[in-house]
């Protein structure tokens, strides 16, 4: 008879990963979530610069659909970590698939943010490509097409205001499933 080979034990604790869109506050509210929680916290963004160089010269030189690509694989070893994280996402992760099913398995936060408030942060757009064009215009596209991905991905949504970081980590850390 072959021999039973146990299913891998579920985290302790989930990875707590936040989404949004861009100039959300996903790495600042995630640094200082983190800290809260005493857990260490990754960014996939950061992740992708330290392997790949910087965002916008890795665009300019392979284009989106590689650069998708290559953050689908860098989201999917984040998620994989075994010490319970904080995991920030870039902007567009949700569009992927196979990330929005993986989410499904942590406790996933929707930073939202307004408009205004998201373009008071990016200023000139030169480290985000995907604004390049015209910040304003594309922001708000963006965020037209990627809000239902955003939400339907959620557990917890955290509203544009209050702004404030401390405020934010506050609301998410009532909502954390037992810890
Ligand atoms: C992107 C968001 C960026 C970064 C890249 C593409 C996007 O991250 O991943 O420039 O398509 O929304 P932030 O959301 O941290 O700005």
């Amino acid at each position: 008879m072959p021999e039973q080979v146990p299913a891998p034990a579920p985290p302790a604790q989930p990875n707590v990963v936040l989404i949004g869109p861009m100039a959300s506050g996903k790495s600042s509210v995630g640094a200082a979530l983190a800290r809260r929680l005493s857990r260490p916290h990754v960014d996939s963004d950061q992740f992708f610069v330290a392997r790949h160089g910087p965002i916008p010269e890795y665009f300019a030189a392979h284009g989106e659909a590689a650069f998708r690509n290559a953050e689908e694989h860098i989201v999917a070893e984040l998620l994989a970590s075994p010490r319970p994280s904080v995991i920030s996402l870039g902007g567009g992760s949700v569009l992927s698939e196979a990330t929005r099913a993986r989410l499904c398995r942590h406790f996933v936060v929707m930073l939202d943010v307004t408009e205004e408030q998201a373009l008071a942060r990016i200023g000139d757009a030169t480290t985000r490509p995907m604004l390049k064009a015209d910040p304003a215009a594309v922001w708000k596209r963006i965020y037209a097409e990627r809000e239902p991905l955003y939400r339907e991905c959620a557990d917890l949504i955290v509203e544009a205001a209050p702004p404030n970081i401390e405020a934010r980590v506050d609301t998410i850390e009532k909502e954390l499933p037992s810890r």
